[in-house]
């Protein structure tokens, strides 16, 4: 579960007019806390809108509904989290969100999709995106994508954590307070 996704999006100027699509919801506890008008969420357990796989939910959606915000945070694979990313890509408007692309520590990240998954395995192909992520130095590098969106089209399937770590180097991580900064200060 994500300790800050709700704080940034109610950080987002006018998020109260806002609609929100959230990919993997658990009991809902962070959903309950949005502040958007509009709020949908898939899972394959518990009460969600759609109680359904991701790859059902935009199979029948079918690109009908939109939203201006979509968190992923459903099965953690690496080639599951992308294939929900170019999904979501397809309807989100102003950001995608999304949880565990930088777990604070090697044991959180696996190979099984447990935990945190090995999603990190595509942080190399975000930095190709033309906004760059701004990924937190906090909650497994809880991230964040703004448009324009491009189709991501693969991961690095043998890279490990201690490899992600270095490749990362001295690039910005942000605090949840300058995270807030950037999200205050963009025009919406
Ligand atoms: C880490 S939890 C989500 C936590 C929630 N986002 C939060 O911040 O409180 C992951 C959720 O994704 C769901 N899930 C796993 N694979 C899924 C899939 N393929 N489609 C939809 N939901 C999935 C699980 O049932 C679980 O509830």
């Amino acid at each position: 579960m994500s300790r800050h996704i709700a704080e940034l999006v109610n950080a987002i100027p006018g998020v109260e007019e806002m609609s929100l699509l959230e990919l993997g919801t658990r009991e809902g506890l962070n959903f309950e806390r949005f502040a958007c008008k509009r709020k949908d969420s898939v899972d394959i357990r518990y009460d969600p809108t759609f109680r359904m796989t991701t790859d059902a939910f935009f199979e029948q959606n079918d690109g009908r509904l939109t939203y201006d915000i979509v968190f992923i945070d459903a099965d953690h694979h690496a080639a599951q989290v992308m294939k929900d990313f170019n999904n979501a890509i397809t309807i989100a408007k102003r950001a995608v969100f999304i949880h565990d692309l930088f777990p604070n520590r090697a044991g959180y990240a696996t190979e099984n999709g447990s935990q945190a998954g090995d999603g990190y395995r595509l942080m190399p192909e975000f930095f190709l995106q033309p906004m760059f992520p701004f990924v937190l130095n906090t909650d497994h590098g809880l991230t964040m994508i703004l448009p324009p969106f491009f189709p991501l089209l693969g991961y690095h399937k043998d890279l490990t954590y201690v490899e992600m770590v270095e490749w990362w180097g001295t690039r910005k991580r942000y605090s949840v307070e300058e995270m807030k900064e950037v999200i205050k200060r963009r025009k919406w």
